[in-house]
């Protein structure tokens, strides 16, 4: 029974580009075990923090805008999958707004989930996997490798058959650590 969410954030600006293609193979290997939600974030009004402190010694985010409904979903999934493409050696600007706006979600408001991310480049992923790595660290989640793809134009991915199998591998992880 598909009690348990997961989901998936996407930090890519461009609409069916390899981000987006290695997402949806990742969430057709979870569909049978997870309800799967996918969140295209250059489709939300997003904006970075503004530095308020409002969250200093509050349990929330002062700015109105789409990270609002988010919220909420990032706390009734099991699984959470960020993905994004490299730009300039790091993660988009578009996946760094919605990180900078869960600061007030690293007190281990979302501990114990299983975390997870995507990053695509052309060939060079510089810092993204720290970035990744490190985000997941401060929000307390349960980390599972995450996936590297390469390519350029848009379906590339696809060809990157590593890339391919390592998704089968660690959705089995997933679904095995869920069954725990
Ligand atoms: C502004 C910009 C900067 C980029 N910088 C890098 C980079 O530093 N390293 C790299 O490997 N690819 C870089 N790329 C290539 C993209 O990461 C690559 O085309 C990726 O497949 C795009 O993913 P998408 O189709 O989901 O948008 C850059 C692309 C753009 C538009």
């Amino acid at each position: 029974m598909k009690n348990k969410k997961a989901l998936f954030i996407m930090g890519s600006p461009r609409k069916n580009g390899n981000t987006k293609l290695l997402t949806d193979k990742f969430a057709e290997l979870l569909e049978d075990n997870f309800e799967i939600e996918k969140i295209f974030l250059s489709e939300h009004d997003i904006s970075p923090c503004k530095e308020c402190y409002h969250c200093i010694d509050k349990d929330e985010c002062s700015i109105e805008d789409d990270m609002q409904e988010l919220y909420g979903k990032l706390k009734e999934s099991q699984v959470i999958i960020l993905s994004s493409p490299i730009f300039m050696g790091g993660i988009s600007a578009t996946l760094r707004a919605f990180m900078e706006r869960t600061w007030h979600l690293r007190k281990g408001q979302l501990a114990g989930k299983i975390g997870s991310y995507i990053l695509v480049g052309r060939r060079d992923l510089g810092a993204g996997i720290n970035e990744m790595e490190e985000y997941l660290s401060r929000l307390q989640l349960n980390k599972v490798a995450g996936v590297f793809g390469f390519g350029f134009h848009k379906g590339d991915v696809l060809k990157d058959e590593e890339a391919l199998k390592n998704i089968q591998r660690i959705s089995k992880q997933i679904i095995s650590l869920n069954q725990i």
